[in-house]
């Protein structure tokens, strides 16, 4: 959530920022600006809306300098709007601050310095950072930093410029990812390596807790109390791009690239991901949590009904981040907490992992982004190899991290011996085969875009499955209300008679995922149920010709076969598309659905 990036050197810095800015942007898109010293002062251009906006005011008020930051925008505090776009500039016009996160102790800092006579502008929390380091300069810019610093609460990725050090950047990290890097002439900071890339071929993550002063070729990292840090550079080598090329949108593009990722995923188990995890501690696990949000948290309950089939001895409970934190979870030495996330920078997940190895128990991260917080900080780490993903409704890192979930649940039943060596043969065997059938099941595209072309004025829709099903209908409830902005919930199938039925009437779409062989006749007695109260009823079903679903479906999409365990997997594609192609129909802007952020970096 927000994205920040600074620059100095010898290029034209909005120049460099603006390029970064645009990697940047799914961190929020409420509104953008940036500060460029011009010699004598701050020049500040921000404005409400996406990068574009901002270009186009930059065409109109051009700036340059070789000193700037960046800001692109998810709104917390306040609403979008010029005034709470950053940078923020402080009252004496010295310091320039772009901000990510949360400061929680604002409204006591804003009061002390409006009491000593500071006006503010905005409504943010982010505007007193500007001006408690005015305050607090007293000749050494260091110095002030690391005195606002200990000031602050809350999470933060802050990235300062001052008029009396013309030459520096600086930035701290509490909580919210910071990247930095330098070549002889250039230094940068920014949210996310991608941003900055092109430029580099080596970077320095700050861990939490740790400001870094950066100049042209040179980078200087001090903890809290501004003791020096040595600073550890990684090479960017490996580091994937991903161009939208001729697919309308990423969102469009990433589904397509469900076969290519899950290909990537099995390739990567093979080539001995698992290896790395302490067989020892494997055969000791006891309990197991798996802790997630949104969609990572749906492929987290996906591994959870895994576990509950292959790992009988082992106790398994899943969460969402943001409450599993506050439910007294139980973690021991014997404790596997598991987290599922994308990006590796999700706060509420990230947090649930620092509290349970504080707690003594061990962390295993599914995860997306080698260089994330996530994977920095965990135990164990196994990456879904999806590619970068950039729509912010996530597809194809869904699809994998449901598959890598499922890899490591078969392998850990095989070490401990609760699987039989024929049974894990066959399973291999089948998910072997999923590239090729997700690949064939993307073939109901254009029946799914007929569909929705037909059925985007709806407003009310209940996707309901029982067992496995149930987990691809959160899930493909999840992705049709976040980009299309229709109503609609997700619901076992078997629990809509115990109260929602009552919203079931002619005009609402009920969606059914019918994969599982012995539900059949239980989940037609529940489509019968709505379907005689007025819904039109779509199964996603293999049972394609089952009278049992026939009857009591208007329309059906025919799902290949596969083994029962791997349809999540698979039957998750057409709702990935019914949502793709719903919000087009309506004109929605697919790629960056309004409220929204790839990353979500507050608690
Ligand atoms: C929905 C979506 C979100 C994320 C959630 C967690 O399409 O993308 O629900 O799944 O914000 O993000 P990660 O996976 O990055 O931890």
């Amino acid at each position: 959530m927000c994205g920040i990036i600074g620059y100095v050197g010898n290029r034209n810095a909005p120049d460099v920022i603006i390029q970064g800015l645009r990697y940047l942007e799914y961190r929020g898109y409420d509104s953008s600006g940036i500060a460029v010293w011009s010699g004598e002062k701050f020049d500040l251009v921000k404005t409400k809306g996406r990068i574009a906006d901002l270009e186009k005011e930059l065409l109109k008020t051009p700036v340059s300098g070789h000193l700037a930051i960046g800001h692109t925008r998810w709104a917390t505090h306040g609403c979008p709007a010029d005034r709470n776009a950053h940078p923020f500039v402080s009252y004496n016009s010295r310091f320039a601050v772009v901000h990510n996160g949360i400061i929680e102790n604002y409204l006591e800092i804003k009061d002390e310095l409006q009491k000593k006579g500071v006006v503010f502008t905005s409504e943010t929390d982010s505007e007193v950072i500007a001006h408690l380091l005015e305050s607090l300069d007293h000749g050494d810019v260091k110095r002030a930093v690391l005195d606002a610093t200990a000031r602050l609460k809350g999470a933060y990725a802050i990235g300062i410029i001052c008029a009396d050090d013309p030459d520096v950047l600086y930035a701290v990290r509490k909580d919210n990812p910071l990247v930095v890097g330098v070549t002889e002439s250039d230094g940068f900071i920014c949210s996310d390596i991608n941003s900055i890339q092109k430029f580099l071929t080596e970077v320095v993550v700050l861990e939490n807790g740790q400001v870094a002063k950066v100049e042209r070729g040179r980078v200087e990292l001090f903890d809290f109390d501004g003791n020096d840090v040595e600073a550890k550079f990684i090479a960017l080598g490996s580091l994937e791009e991903s161009d939208r090329k001729d697919f309308e949108c990423y969102m469009d593009k990433e589904i397509k690239e469900i076969p290519t990722a899950l290909a990537n995923a099995i390739a990567t188990y093979r080539n001995g991901a698992f290896n790395r995890i302490d067989k020892k501690y494997l055969r000791r696990i006891r309990r197991i949590n798996v802790v997630a949000c949104g969609t990572a948290l749906h492929a987290g309950l996906y591994g959870e009904r895994m576990i509950k089939k292959y790992l009988k001895k082992i106790d398994v409970t899943s969460e969402a981040a943001s409450e599993f934190r506050y439910g007294d979870p139980k973690v021991d030495d014997r404790t596997l907490t598991i987290t599922v996330s994308q990006s590796g920078e999700t706060a509420d997940t990230l947090v649930c992992q620092n509290m349970v190895r504080n707690l003594g128990g061990k962390t295993l991260t599914i995860c997306n982004v080698e260089t994330s917080s996530m994977v920095r900080s965990s135990d164990y780490a196994l990456f879904t190899s999806a590619g970068p993903e950039v729509a912010v409704a996530s597809t194809k890192a869904y699809n994998c991290q449901c598959l890598v979930f499922l890899l490591f649940v078969l392998d850990l039943a095989r070490l401990r011996g609760e699987i039989d060596e024929f049974a894990y043969k066959n399973l291999q065997a089948d998910i072997d085969a999923l590239p090729e059938i997700a690949a064939r099941t993307l073939k109901v595209a254009p029946q799914v875009a007929r569909f929705a072309n037909k059925n985007y004025t709806r407003k009310s829709v209940f996707y309901i499955g029982r067992g496995l099903d149930y987990c691809t209908a959160m899930e493909g409830s999840l992705k049709l209300k976040e980009i299309s902005y229709i109503h609609c919930e997700a619901y076992p199938a078997g629990e809509l008679k115990h109260g929602t039925l009552a919203l079931i009437e002619e005009g609402v779409l009920v969606i059914a995922l019918v994969t599982q062989k012995e539900l059949v006749t239980k989940s037609a007695s529940g489509l019968e149920e709505v379907k005689s109260r007025g819904a039109n009823v779509l199964a996603i079903t293999p049972f394609y010709d089952r009278p049992a679903i026939a009857a009591v479906s208007d329309y059906r999409i025919k799902l290949p076969d596969v083994n029962e365990d791997l349809y999540p997997i698979i039957s998750v594609i057409p709702t990935q598309l019914l949502a793709y192609y719903i919000a087009r129909a309506k004109g929605c802007d697919i790629d960056k659905p309004r409220n929204l952020a790839k990353s979500v970096t507050v608690e």
